[in-house]
C-alpha cells in the first residue's frame, strides 16, 4: 500500500466508544444492510450508537432517508477535511451538529458525493493520510458521546478503507459463499496484515465473518461455503463464523421502506431480529472485554 505509518500513533482509549466497521472490498455482499440493522440491534440493547456512512454511494444514508448526494448540505467528507489544518483553504463552516442526523434512536453522519474525491483531496497533505478519520474521531469528542460507532465502508481497498481500518478496533466481514469471494477474502486478510506490519500500534481485530445471501438448496454453494469456512479458520482463527443469513425478502422490503428489521412485528422478521441481535451481542461482549482490560491496566 506504500503508505507511511507513525509508530507512536496510539489506538483510541478503550474506555470510550468502540469503533466497528463492516468491510469487504467486494460489492453487494451486505455491508450496508448489516451496518444498518446491527446498529439498530445495538441501540435496541440500550447502547448509544453512531453510524458513519463512508461510502460515496451513500446507501446507508438513504436507509436513514437522507440524501446529501445532490444537495448543498454538509456531510462527513466536509467534517474530515475541516479536521485537517493544512487543508484550510477547503474548510467550510460545518459543525458536527449541522451534519448529524437521528432516526429511531440511532445517529448518523451521512455520506455525500465529495467522498469519491477523498484520495485526491488529501493527496498533498504531510500528516499521515491514512489516519485522518481516526484523528477526526479523536479530536471531535464523538468517542466520548457514544458506546459504539459503526462504519459502513465502500467496496474498495483504497485510502478511504485504509482510513476506516486504522480508525476501527473491530471489523466484521460479510461475504457471499462463492469462488470469487474466497479469493477476495484471502486478499482482504493480506491487506489487513500489510497494515499490521506497517507499524500501527494496534490493528483492528476481525470479530466475525458472516455468510450472506446464502441459498443452501444449491449444492455448489454449500460446498463453497464449507471450503471458505475451513480456509478462514486457518487465516483468522480468532474470528467467529456467524450463522448464515439466507436470502430473505424481508430485508429487501425493509430497505425499500427504510426500516430496520426491528420495526416489524410479524413472524417473518423473528429470525432476522435474532441474527442481528446475535451480532450486537458479539460486538458488545468484545466491547465489554476491551473496557475491562482498559480498567484492569
Ligand atoms: N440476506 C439478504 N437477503 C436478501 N437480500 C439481501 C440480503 N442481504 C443484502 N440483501 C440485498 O442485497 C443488496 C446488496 O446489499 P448491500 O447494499 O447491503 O451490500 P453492500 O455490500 O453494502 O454493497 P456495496 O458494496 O455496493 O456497498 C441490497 O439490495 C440488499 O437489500
Ligand atoms: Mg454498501
Amino acid at each position: 500500500m506504500g503508505i507511511f505509518f507513525n509508530r507512536n500513533e496510539s489506538q483510541a482509549s478503550a474506555s470510550r466508544a468502540q469503533v466497528v466497521s463492516f468491510l469487504n472490498q467486494k460489492g453487494g455482499v451486505g455491508k450496508t444492510t448489516m451496518t444498518f440493522n446491527s446498529a439498530h440491534a445495538l441501540a435496541k440493547q440500550g447502547h448509544k450508537v453512531l453510524c458513519i456512512d463512508l461510502d460515496p454511494q451513500a446507501n446507508l444514508s438513504l436507509l436513514f432517508d437522507i440524501d446529501r448526494t445532490q444537495s448543498e448540505k454538509f456531510h462527513i467528507h466536509h467534517l474530515m477535511v475541516n479536521s485537517v489544518r493544512e487543508l484550510k483553504p477547503l474548510h467550510v463552516p460545518a459543525l458536527i451538529e449541522d451534519v448529524l442526523e437521528t432516526q429511531n434512536g440511532v445517529d448518523l453522519l451521512p455520506a455525500g458525493q465529495e467522498l469519491s474525491g477523498f484520495e485526491l483531496t488529501v493527496a498533498g497533505v504531510s500528516i499521515p493520510r491514512q489516519l485522518i478519520l481516526k484523528r477526526f474521531l479523536e479530536k471531535s469528542g464523538l468517542l466520548d458521546r457514544y458506546d459504539y460507532i459503526v462504519i459502513d465502508a465502500p467496496p474498495t481497498l483504497g485510502l478511504l478503507v485504509v482510513n476506516i481500518l486504522c480508525a476501527s478496533q473491530g471489523v466484521i466481514v460479510p461475504f457471499r459463499p462463492d469462488e470469487f469471494s474466497r479469493k477476495g477474502l484471502s486478499h482482504f486478510h493480506d491487506a489487513l496484515n500489510d497494515i499490521a506490519e506497517m507499524g500501527i500500534t494496534e490493528s483492528p481485530r476481525v470479530l466475525a465473518h458472516i455468510p450472506n445471501l446464502v441459498d443452501t438448496r444449491r449444492k455448489q454453494e454449500e460446498d463453497d461455503l464449507l471450503r471458505i469456512e475451513n480456509e478462514l479458520k486457518e487465516i483468522s482463527p480468532q474470528s467467529k463464523m456467524m450463522s448464515p443469513f439466507m436470502n430473505r425478502v424481508g430485508l429487501v422490503k425493509g430497505q425499500a421502506q427504510k426500516k430496520s428489521v426491528f420495526d416489524y412485528n410479524s413472524k417473518e422478521y423473528t429470525e432476522l431480529q435474532e441474527q442481528f441481535g446475535d451480532i450486537a451481542h458479539l460486538i458488545d461482549q468484545w466491547g465489554k472485554e476491551r473496557r475491562n482490560e482498559h480498567f484492569a491496566n
